[in-house]
This record gives C-alpha cells, sequence and structure tokens, in this order.
C-alpha cells in the first residue's frame, strides 16, 4: 500500500511516499528555518505562508521521486495536530483536496505518533510495545506505546518542551535558529562541570519535566556575565545546559521503562538528535539490560516520511477521517 504522506505542523514542509508503513520511497522536504533564522524563532504567519508556496511542487517531486504518479496512491495521509495552526491547516487543506481528488482515503496523523514512527522505519525489527522517548521543539513526552495506535502518556513537561529550551538557551549564547544543532556542537568542545544549573521536579508527579527555570537560569548568566562585562564559557555553559537537559529526561525515561517492565526503548523527535542525551541513553539502557532505538538524525526532524508510516498502522486501525477533519493546535498523543 502506497501512502502519499504530507506534515507542515512548524517550519518544514514535508511530502512522501511510504510503502506498507515501512519503506521509504521518497521523502521531500523544504525547510524554512533560514528564513525565521532571521527573527530566532519561527513567525507562524510567515510559516504558513511559505507552505502555502511550497507544498503543490514538493508534492510532484515526491511523486517524481518515488516513481509514481497518481494512480500508485493507495491513500493520503497529513498531520492534523498538534502545531501551528495555519501551518498545520495549510497541509490539511492540501491534503484533503490530493485525498478528494484521487479518490482515496484521507488518514489523520498525530505529529508525536509519527515521530515515533519514524523508529519504524529505520527499524525493521521494532515493534509495539515499548517505551518511546519524545523530544522535539514543542512537545517532550514519556510513551507507553502498547500498540501502533494506542499509546499512553506517562510524563510530560508542564511547561516548555526540551527543544524549545535549547533554542532559547541558543539564542542567548548567540548561535542561529534553530540553536539544538549548534548548541550541541559547541558543548562537544568542553566537558563542562562549571555551571551549576537547576533542575526541576515535579511535587507528586515523578515522571513529569520542567525547563522553563532552567532556560531562565542560562539566559539570567548570560544577562548577568553581560552586565559586569565577564566571559561566559560558552562550550561548558552549553555542555552543563544539555547536561541537565539530559539528566531531566532520561532518569525518568529509565523509570518508566521500570514501571511498564518494557525491555525496548526508542528515541524520537528533534532533540533525540543530540549527544549527550544520545550517550546518556545508550549507557543507562546498556546498563539496565534494555534494547535501546535511536532513529538516524535525519528522522529524529520532522519530515513526511514518519507520517507515511504511522499513516499506514492508522489506516489498518481503520482511522480514516472525513472531509471535515479539523487541524488543532494541541491534541492528545492518546486520541
Ligand atoms: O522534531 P523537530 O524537528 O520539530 C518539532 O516537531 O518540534 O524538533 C526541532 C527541535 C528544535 O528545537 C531543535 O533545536 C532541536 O529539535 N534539535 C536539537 C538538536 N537537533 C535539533 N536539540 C538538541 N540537540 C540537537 N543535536
Amino acid at each position: 500500500m502506497k501512502i502519499l504522506a504530507f506534515e507542515s505542523s512548524c517550519d518544514e514542509t514535508a511530502v512522501a511516499v511510504v510503502e506498507d508503513g515501512r519503506k521509504v520511497l521518497s521523502d521531500a522536504i523544504a525547510s524554512q528555518a533560514d528564513l525565521h533564522a532571521l527573527y530566532g524563532g519561527v513567525v507562524p504567519e510567515i510559516a504558513s505562508r511559505k507552505h502555502v508556496e511550497a507544498i503543490a511542487a514538493l508534492t510532484e517531486k515526491a511523486l517524481a521521486d518515488a516513481g509514481c504518479t497518481r494512480a500508485d496512491i493507495d491513500a493520503v495521509a497529513v498531520t492534523y495536530a498538534p502545531g501551528l495552526i495555519g501551518a498545520v491547516l495549510v497541509g490539511l487543506s492540501f491534503a484533503k483536496s490530493v485525498a478528494y481528488g484521487l479518490g482515496v482515503p484521507l488518514i489523520p496523523v498525530h505529529h508525536i505518533r509519527g515521530h515515533i514512527a519514524a523508529n519504524y522505519l529505520a527499524f525493521p525489527e521494532l515493534e509495539p510495545p515499548f517505551l518511546a522517548l519524545a523530544i522535539s521543539g514543542g512537545n517532550t513526552l514519556i510513551v507507553d506505546v502498547r500498540d501502533y495506535t494506542d499509546m499512553v502518556i506517562l510524563g510530560a513537561t508542564r511547561d516548555d518542551a526540551a527543544g524549545e529550551c535549547f533554542d532559547k538557551a541558543a539564542r542567548v549564547l548567540g548561535l542561529p535558529y534553530p540553536g539544538g544543532a549548534p548548541m550541541d556542537k559547541l558543548a562537544q568542545q568542553s566537558v563542562g562541570g562549571v555551571y551549576q544549573l537547576p533542575h526541576a521536579h515535579v511535587d507528586g508527579a515523578p515522571l513529569d519535566m520542567s525547563f522553563s527555570g532552567l532556560k531562565t537560569a542560562v539566559v539570567n548568566l548570560a544577562h548577568h556575565a553581560e552586565q559586569v562585562g565577564e566571559e561566559l564559557d560558552r562550550a561548558a555553559l552549553a555542555r552543563d545546559f544539555a547536561q541537565a537537559v539530559s539528566d531531566t529526561l532520561v532518569p525518568r525515561a529509565m523509570e518508566a521503562l521500570r514501571q511498564t517492565g518494557y525491555k525496548t526503548m526508542a528515541a524520537a523527535g528533534g532533540v533525540a538528535a543530540n549527544s549527550v542525551i544520545r550517550g546518556d541513553l545508550e549507557r543507562a539502557c546498556g546498563k539496565a539490560g534494555c534494547k535501546l532505538y535511536l532513529p538516524p538524525l535525519k528522522l529524529c526532524g520532522d519530515n513526511g516520511a514518519m507520517i507515511g508510516a504511522q499513516g499506514y498502522y492508522e489506516y489498518l486501525a481503520g482511522n480514516a477521517a472525513s472531509m471535515d477533519l479539523n487541524a488543532y493546535a494541541t491534541r492528545d498523543i492518546a486520541e
């Protein structure tokens, strides 16, 4: 079954063709990151407009790269939530018109379910149940993946997402948007241990997380240094920051693994590209005797193939939508 998949929830327009949920036939992406870098973050209005400009040509490219014609497409999958509402609406409206025009089913895909499904593309042997650590620019979740379309949130951030926190910390260090990857590169130049950064705990919810205090601490540190004319050890701060994020994520993910009794964990989302977090997860899972799946870097960030992968399993579960399907800025992964 060939699925034409659309992703437009943030600043990447992405269209892919995926076969039977596991095989990527094409994966076309038009990133707007350079445009938003001018403003130090995503400007929703610009994101929506750029999706409109890119999506039709990108669809032609995805079909051509896959060696497909329109007649080969069996279904259309699309991110319908969560994300920047105008941006999601562009992809959703386009996908609806394609599904209607081709006379094929329209399959709604939750963006974070898609991130988790990126692992199915990289690891053919991976099947639920397993624990997923989904860490991206807008979401930070520990998820019990009971089955392909049956998921329960075990832990979540109460405020900022880990990626948002990386991006804001990077900005005060003078790094370009999106800041996660440059912060990671900078952090690799230091062993850290210079800056004491806060590690928050949520009372009564040991698997929940909070990153806003950490973000504020880095902003305050940078502003204070500037005001008193002190030079920051930027590499050490980047390293200590990544360690603080990892120290928040990894022990909670391991505790969730223990609670579920699973022996398999998969990481997902843009922040899963981080070298400190990947290293810490590898060590912790090795120690616990668990199998860890870390998707290749190009499948960590937003892409259309992951939507096609999850779309296949949503289709098998009977989750097709009608033409009145709406877009949502926020939506529980379990819905
Ligand atoms: O999954 P993604 O592409 O988009 C969302 O669905 O949100 O994640 C983007 C986030 C950005 O915040 C970006 O800075 C972060 O992932 N990111 C990283 C790294 N590469 C990307 N964060 C930390 N370390 C990295 N190497």
